[in-house]
């Protein structure tokens, strides 16, 4: 289902990005776009993404967080 029409953001992209360690829907929008243009899903994605990340089970660190920065030296 599509959640941010915008920008095309489903509900499982954010459910992925939850899940990936995304913390807040400013990382959201910075990660996927969600909510950057007429911001009329915020709301949706927010609960989305509270639920994903209240229901995900904790695995101890090791989740890479977003963003991944890989270091060229
Ligand atoms: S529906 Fe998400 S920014 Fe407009």
């Amino acid at each position: 289902m599509y959640v941010c029409l915008c920008n095309g953001v489903t509900e499982r992209e954010i459910r992925q990005a939850a899940q990936a360690g995304c913390g807040s829907m400013a990382e959201l929008t910075m990660r996927t776009g969600c909510g950057a243009t007429c911001g009329s899903c915020v709301s949706m994605a927010c609960e989305i993404l509270d639920e994903t990340r209240n229901e995900a089970p904790r695995t101890g660190g090791n989740v890479v967080p977003f963003p991944l920065v890989l270091s060229a030296a």
